[in-house]
């Protein structure tokens, strides 16, 4: 089986950026073993724009509304990250579905604010707290072609406190995630790692299974 490496990392951001804070940060040491190479989002004027260009690091805007068809935009997506030559994309609070054309070319990793299956969407905190669970967590995943339904890498519980709002839920399961995401990425670019179904294993990691 072929082994994926990660080292050259493209980030797509659709807001405030601070998982890609996370791994800029992250990857000022180089034995991290990955690097952002560049930055690019669906709209402009965002806080994850001005922290790729306060690191120096290239970015790219692709507005939807630009394209006559949804097609059109997955290609020009497709082909601005293609330039930077990415081992993986990291999707990190991207608010777009991404299509085949990124999604042949290119491993992409999302990252999700609950333990999926559960609550999948653009609202899981708000789901998960309408819900009453008293735990929730983030999950680190493969992207495929559906809303969160992509191969599990590594997901972490978060507690629910009594009296949370979605912004300060969020916030707990956002400190927790921007580590588990610097975590996984580092480790996927300095181990390897392989997908076979739904198992994804990093380095010499059994996935869970006994050998
Ligand atoms: C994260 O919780 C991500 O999982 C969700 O949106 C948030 C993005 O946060 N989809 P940031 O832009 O990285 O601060």
């Amino acid at each position: 089986m072929r082994v994926s490496k990660a080292g050259r990392l493209v980030v797509l951001v659709s807001g405030s950026g601070t998982n890609l804070q996370a791994l800029l940060d992250a990857s000022a040491d180089p034995s991290y073993g990955a690097r952002v190479v560049a930055v690019g989002a669906d709209r402009e004027g965002i806080e994850g724009l001005a922290r790729a260009a306060r690191a120096n690091i290239p970015t790219f805007v692709e507005k939807l509304g630009d394209y006559a068809t949804r097609a059109e935009w997955d290609e020009a997506l497709a082909s601005r990250i293609a330039a930077y030559d990415p081992d993986l994309v990291v999707s990190a609070g991207f608010m777009k579905i991404l299509g085949k054309p990124t999604l042949d070319a290119f491993p992409v990793l999302n990252t999700h604010p609950a333990l999926l299956p559960s609550f999948p969407g653009a609202h899981g905190v708000r789901d998960a707290l309408a819900h009453g669970v008293k735990v929730t967590g983030c999950t680190v995943m493969l992207a495929d072609e559906g809303v969160d339904t992509g191969p599990i890498v590594a997901q972490e519980a978060v507690p629910v406190l009594p009296d949370d709002d979605e912004a300060v839920l969020h916030e707990r399961i956002k400190t927790v995630e921007r580590r588990l995401l610097v975590d996984i990425v580092g480790r996927m670019a300095r181990e390897g790692w392989t997908v076979s179904g739904r198992t994804v294993r990093i380095g010499n990691d059994s996935g869970g299974e006994s050998t």
